[in-house]
């Protein structure tokens, strides 16, 4: 396995599925498309529930991406740890009412065992309690021991996230070694200790949650992927935590030299720099996708990610405006994947120079 770029992941990963037959589409807004259930997209499948449900017709039954996501319920723990973060990148392969599991399982596996070479044996799935079959494709066709397949129950292993659909799922864990680990003999994925890192999750779609607790059966059966790219690419670099992978690396360094600060030397210095680091990203793509500061909704959101990232600023003594310095790193960074960065490069800046 060879220390590999999030940014050259990310292409594996499309192109891989490409391979399969998917169609590759860009990453949709941040913003979400007729859809008042949420105020920003937080995950590969939110901006195409209706091709799910069946309601809307998809350009094709195969598709891949790579979503721009945020989520913000940890917002005010970014920072105090290493791995909170209000900005992702979510892999994903989507079927709708195309293959199923029998295909999508074998396809996980040999994306990670063969194109990004991980030894199988630090990978661990997982399935959702009653779920023999999946169990048995792990067990029978790809031939992972069973002392490394989990049976997990419903908070670990049924995916859901507010209305629309969901289902069962299995997940495929990497061990990370004994070192994260708590030392118990029974220690395994589903532990709540850091050893066992989820890096790849296979909803099973099937059902459609109504917001109110009722689920009824889709009338197709679907395949929704998410794998977060930056914890693959913590794999693939052999780094603790998304700050230490190089594209993040990069907008950290930056804050660094702006603040005359050395990372890792000051734990209160550290929540600074990453709460910067996290920030920029979440605040660039926002603005580039066309949400301004405000007082509500996706607008108050951005507000607060904006005076977080300041006040950690003067925190770290930095006595000037600085989002935009950070910004441009993060793009030329990401705009390779994300043509918007740069088509929106200056009114991106042109914002922050105005708020900050
Ligand atoms: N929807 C699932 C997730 O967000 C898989 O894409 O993890």
């Amino acid at each position: 396995m060879q220390w590999t770029s999030l940014n050259t992941v990310r292409e594996k990963y499309l192109s891989f599925f490409e391979s399969k037959g998917h169609l590759r589409l860009p990453s949709y807004p941040l913003i979400p498309q007729n859809d008042k259930s949420l105020l920003l997209i937080n995950s590969g499948m939110a901006p195409m529930k209706k091709f799910f449900t069946g309601e809307v017709e998809p350009p094709r039954r195969r598709v891949t991406t790579c979503q721009k996501c945020i989520r913000t319920p940890d917002f005010e723990r970014v920072g105090h740890t290493a791995r909170h973060g209000t900005f992702f990148e979510m892999l994903g392969n989507f079927s709708f009412g195309d293959y199923f599991k029998e295909q999508a399982i074998p396809w996980a596996w040999e994306f990670l065992t063969e194109v990004m070479e991980i030894p199988s044996d630090l990978l661990w799935p997982s399935v959702y309690e009653n779920d023999d079959e999946a169990y048995n494709i792990w067990k029978d066709k790809i031939g992972v021991p069973e002392k490394h397949i989990v049976r997990l129950g419903k908070e670990d292993n049924f995916w859901e996230h507010g209305p629309g659909p969901c289902g069962p799922c299995t997940e495929i864990y990497f061990d990370r070694g004994e070192k994260y680990g708590c030392g118990r003999p029974d220690c395994k994925p589903g532990c709540d200790c850091d050893r066992y890192m989820e890096i790849w999750n296979n909803v099973f779609s099937q059902f459609n949650n109504d917001g109110k607790g009722n689920y009824t059966e889709l009338v197709q059966k679907n395949i929704d992927t998410g794998m977060g790219l930056e914890r693959l690419a913590c794999v693939m670099q052999g780094v603790d935590n998304m700050f230490e992978v190089d594209t993040i690396r990069k907008i950290l360094d930056r804050v660094c030299e702006i603040s005359g600060k050395t990372y890792g030397n000051d734990k209160d210095n550290d929540i600074s720099i990453r709460v910067i680091t996290d920030h920029t990203r979440s605040a660039m793509f926002m603005i580039a996708d066309g949400v301004l500061p405000s007082n509500e909704g996706r607008g108050y959101v951005l507000r607060r990610i904006i005076r977080r990232a300041c006040r950690h600023g003067k925190l770290l003594g930095i006595g000037r405006a600085f989002m935009t310095d950070t910004v441009a790193v993060a793009i030329g960074e990401s705009c390779g994947a994300y043509p918007e960065l740069s088509e929106e490069r200056d009114y991106v800046l042109t914002v922050l120079a105005i708020v900050e």
